[in-house]
């Protein structure tokens, strides 16, 4: 599948996008082990997080979906999951794989984890090296998946000092930490997304932070609990990029999570001169959420903060768009990380930009984009969600159609993407590539 993308009027409106992936894929993973049944509503029935219920269905874990976003879990309790008859297919899902790893290298049964073409190019390494330290045992294909995890019960906890700022690691950890013995400490260099930590306090797990530094006690019980996910950060940010393009709109998307390990994107905009108000703050559960009002504005170039990266990190593919789309250049600096995520996010978005007019120099950690008008043009997506979108945004303003190709793994992440943009007026047509 691509996206043909025509220039476009976006226009007012008032709009939802799907449930959030990080605290859908926790919940899936905490209510399976925790005590009792945990109801989920706002889940994002993406390809991701459905390659996730079906892992911790194959787990012995019976969920029951009664709704397109509702999913009720049977929780069989920290010891009950039981061995997979089959290796667990993760698809595109980092999140998926490096937690899994953490939940079960401490059963008593071994498990083969694996995923698709990006998945198994991904660097496992960073989960592979303190899960080892706490007795884990891992074949990899030299530091890649397929994982083959050796279960052992009694893992050693550990103090580990993330040499990355990755709340994939440091969730990794935290979750192998609750089938230690003793209490395992993880510090991050910089704060990553906290949603493990706040889901694993929900459901009465003691889980200490100070400071850059988060503590768990082995062996501590969960009990279920209703979680309501709030509508994905992530996603809104196509749509935030897409009103602040425009000419003259005024947009709010609703009910959306913005949890301040999050919302960097929020912050690096505003920086940038972007009118954008968080309206009806409120709590839902244990995550904050607000209604995001954007309107129109004209953006500017800046350096963005290397210190803010790991609070943005999924938004740099539209943080490039902006910029392309701002006065003057904008420098990007610690961004290395990019390169290994779904692709080389880096890369593909320097290139898609490229094709469409915009200058942009490339370094190892960091890239400068230097701010002009798209042209119309033919974009590779690399097979990452996130790159597919922010193209595709990039395309609702360029002078000239724009075509984004194999744009098949947006529905990893935002299910439903065409027709929410579509409401606000931006003209992305997923066609058959049969019919190009
Ligand atoms: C995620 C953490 C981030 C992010 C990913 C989701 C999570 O990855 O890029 O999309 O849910 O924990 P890293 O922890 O590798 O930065």
């Amino acid at each position: 599948m691509d996206f043909k993308v025509s220039p476009s009027k976006v226009e007012d409106a008032r709009v939802t996008v799907p449930g959030d992936k990080s605290v859908s894929h926790r919940a899936l993973m905490l209510g399976s082990i925790a005590n009792g049944r945990s109801d989920v509503s706002g889940f994002l029935a993406g390809e991701d997080c459905l390659q996730t219920l079906a892992a911790m269905r194959a787990l012995g874990v019976s969920i029951a979906q009664p709704g397109p976003t509702e999913i009720s879990i049977d929780g069989v309790g920290l010891q009950g999951l039981k061995a997979s008859a089959e290796a667990l297919d993760l698809g595109n899902s980092g999140t998926a794989m490096r937690l899994m790893a953490g939940l079960l290298c401490g059963q008593a049964f071994d498990s083969v984890l694996t995923g698709d073409a990006s998945l198994t190019g991904r660097p496992m390494g960073r989960i592979i090296t303190p899960l080892s330290e706490m007795g884990a045992e891992i074949d990899s294909n030299n530091g890649k998946p397929p994982l083959k995890i050796h279960g052992r019960s009694g893992l050693r906890a550990i103090e580990y000092e993330l040499p990355i700022a990755s709340a994939q690691v440091k969730s990794a950890v935290l979750l192998a930490g609750l089938y230690a013995i003793g209490t395992t400490r993880v510090v991050e260099p910089a704060a990553t997304r906290d949603h493990t930590e706040r889901m694993l306090r929900s459901m009465g797990v003691r889980v200490a932070s100070k400071g850059r530094q988060i503590s768990i006690r082995g062996g501590q019980a969960l009990t279920a609990c209703r979680v309501q996910v709030p509508a994905d950060l992530s996603s809104a940010s196509f749509v935030i990029l897409a009103a602040l393009l425009a000419e003259n709109a005024d947009i709010v998307i609703a009910n959306v999570g913005v949890n301040p390990t999050r919302s960097g994107v929020i912050d690096i905009l505003r920086g940038m001169g972007a009118d954008i108000s968080l309206e009806n703050s409120r709590q839902l559960g244990d995550e904050p959420v607000a209604d995001i009002r954007v309107r129109s504005s004209e953006l500017r170039g800046i350096s963005v903060d290397p210190a803010v990266v790991s609070l943005a990190i999924d938004e740099f593919p539209v943080l490039f768009v902006a910029a392309a789309s701002a006065t003057g250049s904008t420098v990007f600096s610690g961004i290395g990380e990019l390169r290994v995520k779904e692709s080389d996010r880096i890369a593909a978005m320097a290139e898609g930009m490229r094709n469409l007019g915009i200058t942009v120099d490339e370094s190892p950690h960091g890239a400068v984009v230097h701010g002009g008008g798209f042209t119309g043009g033919t974009v590779e997506s690399f097979g990452d969600h996130r790159v597919a979108m922010s193209l595709a945004v990039a395309g609702t303003v360029a002078d000239g159609e724009v075509l984004v190709r194999n744009v098949d793994a947006v529905d990893t992440s935002f299910p439903g993407f065409c027709s929410c943009m579509a409401s606000i007026g931006a003209g992305i047509e997923a066609i058959d590539r049969d019919c190009t």
